[in-house]
């Protein structure tokens, strides 16, 4: 009997924003973590992974040549400091694995441009400025492309995401119909069920919204970012209302169901103030962080090192991504 092929997990982080210094916590938010990070490392038990770095995402917008490469390191020392092992999970650059353009034209020859032109990014690209770039409207083609290229059966996503993978689901369904099933695999969406972390205004924790936590952030810094927490000005004495605030709805996604418990008991008893709660949640959380902090430290003073992960990733990425696109050159007819 054959074994049965383990199913495959495939999604890209792209590496935007600013140049962040390590020192001060570095680009990776705790959003970031609660939200992607840490379901996705939660997935590589039960999937072959791989997880990339999508730097020609990020040239849609980004224009800082040296912040870009700085974010790649970044994000590949954060994800290893937050438990990726490369052994385990084939993580590497998108750029280096260049077959992902042929790919893509070949995706672009079997798209409608109407397709493109109802693209959720796109439109609200151009809602902001007049004429976005040719990147935007293309960028579901690339992520189409980027998916296909690794046979992958899941991808998880954000709901945010989920119109880009219907694209591919459609592309690849599209190709095999005209070059015969079997010339890509068709990707199912696993849709995160990981909260929406809030950052201290209440507003979603993002970069946009200038809010967010540095998951790296020295301690100090740390608690001084939850101490910012709003709340209501009940008195100290009085008794409080856990469900619905936020310092305990976040509380709630961190600490385990009897600390959980112990913090709603403490607030209805009264004698214990949103400051005392804040504190608590600042000691869940840099319990959980602080051992990671000294790891990422330890990983992103040593680029040479980060590189070598990316360059066995990529060599191992290439592998397949060459297989598949031989696969489809030959269905096409360009071989
Ligand atoms: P930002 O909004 O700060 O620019 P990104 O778009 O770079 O964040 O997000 C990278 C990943 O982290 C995405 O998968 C996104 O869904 C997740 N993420 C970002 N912010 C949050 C948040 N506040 N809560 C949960 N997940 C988040
Ligand atoms: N578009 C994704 C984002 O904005 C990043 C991404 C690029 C991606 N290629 C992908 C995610 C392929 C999943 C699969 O976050």
């Amino acid at each position: 009997m054959t074994e049965q092929r383990r199913k495959v997990s495939l999604t890209g982080i792209k590496p935007t924003g600013e140049k962040a210094d390590p020192a001060t916590g570095g680009s990776m938010h705790f959003g970031n973590y609660l939200g992607a990070v840490r379901p996705a490392l939660a997935l590589v038990e039960r999937f072959d992974s791989l997880y990339f770095i999508a730097d020609y995402h990020a040239l849609t917008t980004q224009r800082d040549p040296e912040a870009l490469r700085d974010n790649v390191y970044d994000l590949t020392a954060g994800w290893m400091a937050c438990g990726l092992d490369p052994q385990q999970t084939l993580l590497y650059r998108q750029s280096d694995v260049i077959e992902v353009f042929e790919l893509t034209w070949i995706l672009a020859c079997i798209t409608a441009t109407g397709q493109l032109e109802r693209g959720h990014a796109y439109k609200d690209a151009q809602s902001k400025r007049d004429s976005p770039n040719a990147g935007i409207f293309n960028y579901p083609l690339l992520m189409a492309a980027d998916i296909l290229l690794y046979d992958c059966d899941v991808v998880p996503i954000g709901a945010d995401q989920k119109q880009h993978l219907e694209l591919a689901r459609d592309l690849a369904i599209r190709l095999n119909h005209l070059y015969g099933d079997g010339t890509v695999v068709v990707p199912e969406p696993l849709l995160s069920e990981a909260p929406v972390v809030p950052g201290h205004d209440g507003r979603k924790m993002s970069k946009s919204y200038g809010n967010t936590i540095p998951l790296f952030a020295p301690e100090k810094a740390l608690r001084k970012h939850f101490m910012k927490f709003t709340s209501d000005s009940t008195p100290l004495e009085e008794p409080k209302q856990a469900e619905g605030a936020l310092v305990y709805e976040l509380y709630k996604v961190v600490a385990s169901e009897d600390q959980a418990r112990a913090m709603v008991d403490k607030l209805a008893a009264g004698g214990y103030g949103w400051g005392h709660a804040k504190q608590d949640l600042f000691d869940a959380v840099n319990a959980q962080l602080a051992p990671l902090r000294e790891r990422y430290l330890e990983l992103r003073a040593d680029e040479p090192a980060l590189d070598r992960v990316l360059a066995d990733g990529a060599e191992r990425a290439r592998v397949i991504a060459q297989r598949t696109i031989g696969r489809v050159r030959a269905a096409v007819g360009i071989d």
